[in-house]
């Protein structure tokens, strides 16, 4: 580690941000040695914050069914390949209701952009999940929704909202995405959201095809300044179905280190120790929530239809239960030296702090 990298990480861990040259001269500066620096330094950042909490997730992947056509992603409408599958509003209630016995104070509905999912359809469908489970927290993340639909879900009774930008940078984002998406949108909805009282996630991925270490400092440059409540990050992982196939992976290293800075740039933040980089490396997760991550999210989807959400290849946790995802987990933090929590889970933030008013 050089002297200029190690002065980096210290003002980093003091001062919660640098300048984006910065940022890419700290992510360019990647040595083991100052990722272990970095780490250390996230993890007394977020004990100071959360303790020694880490907060569970269930994932319900509701569709995989999606009208965009994201050129990383397995899931896209042109793979014909891909055998698709939605779950009824019965059968994402009845998850919930296996996810709150197991322990579960969140639930993530998580699907492709589609269309059956009308607000009709969600709105009765969040307002039953609430009813049943007044002492949970329900998140979607089903994409690009216009600001009415945004407005009905939250007065639903929605709470949090992950969205990923995917990449701050415009000329990236069109090189993952077709020429029908659009960067402006995305980053609109994120502050629609925003605006209406969600608690917000974005995020992006390591190593997607194209990306540099400077326009990863335009995504924590971006970070920085919108402050979201959560951020999920993970490593790029190629799908056999898609245009970038032969694309490499993104590094499991270069994730923890980002996941180190992220911490310290709010360590309030929600971070996940993401599926993703569990896929990658067997103790990914693991590594995640060493580097400072504080949220996992287990598999709450019905097995029968858990291989066919695969966003990328070798995706784990298809042939388990929710109960022994949940177990698996758990056991993983506790290998950590941290704790599952019972629990919502918020963010640890006063409603004012690092934010401008909403619009
Ligand atoms: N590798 C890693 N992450 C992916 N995602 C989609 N496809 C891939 C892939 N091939 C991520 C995107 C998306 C989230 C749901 O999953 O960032 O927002
Ligand atoms: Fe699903 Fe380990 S988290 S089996």
């Amino acid at each position: 580690m050089t002297r200029e990298t190690e002065t980096l990480i210290r003002r980093l861990a003091e001062k919660h941000t640098l300048q984006e040259a910065e940022f890419e001269a700290l992510v360019d500066g990647y040595t083991p040695e100052a990722a272990a620096l970095l780490a250390a330094e996230a993890r007394k950042a977020r004990a100071a914050v959360y303790g020694d909490e880490v907060y569970l997730r269930g994932l319900i992947e509701i569709s995989n069914i999606c009208k965009n056509d994201c050129l990383y992603c397995g899931i896209r409408r042109s793979n014909a390949r891909c055998v698709r599958y939605r779950l009824t509003p019965a059968e994402i209630l009845q998850c919930a209701h296996e996810g709150y016995r197991l322990g579960f104070r969140t639930f993530v509905l998580q699907g492709g952009e589609d269309a059956y999912y009308t607000d009709g359809v969600l709105c009765p469908l969040i307002r039953s999940v609430k009813a049943d489970h007044p002492d949970c927290a329900v998140t979607l993340s089903l994409g690009e929704r216009s600001r009415g639909s945004y407005a009905r879900l939250r007065e639903a009774g929605a709470d949090r909202y992950l969205l990923r930008h995917e990449t701050a940078d415009e000329a990236h984002y069109r090189l993952l995405h077709p020429p029908e998406m659009s960067f402006e949108n995305r980053m609109a909805c994120l502050r629609t959201l925003r605006a209406l009282g969600y608690q917000v996630g974005c995020g992006f991925m390591v190593g997607s095809p194209g990306q540099t270490s400077r326009m990863i400092a335009r995504d924590l440059c971006f970070i920085a300044d919108f402050r979201p409540e959560m951020c999920g990050i993970g490593p790029f992982i190629p799908h056999h179905e898609t245009p970038f196939r032969a694309e490499p992976a993104g590094s499991v290293a270069l994730t923890c280190y980002l996941l180190s800075i992220l911490r310290l740039i709010d360590p309030t933040l929600l971070l996940p120790a993401t599926t993703a980089l569990g896929t990658l490396h067997p103790g990914g997760r693991e590594l995640g929530l060493l580097a400072g991550a504080n949220v996992v999210m287990p598999n709450l989807s019905p097995v029968s239809v858990r291989a066919r959400y695969e966003l990328y290849d070798n995706k784990i946790c298809t042939g388990e239960e929710s109960a022994q995802c949940h177990a698996c987990l758990e056991a993983r933090i506790a290998s950590v030296g941290l704790r599952a929590a019972v629990s919502r889970g918020d963010v640890r933030r006063s409603p004012a702090e690092g934010r401008e008013a909403a619009p």
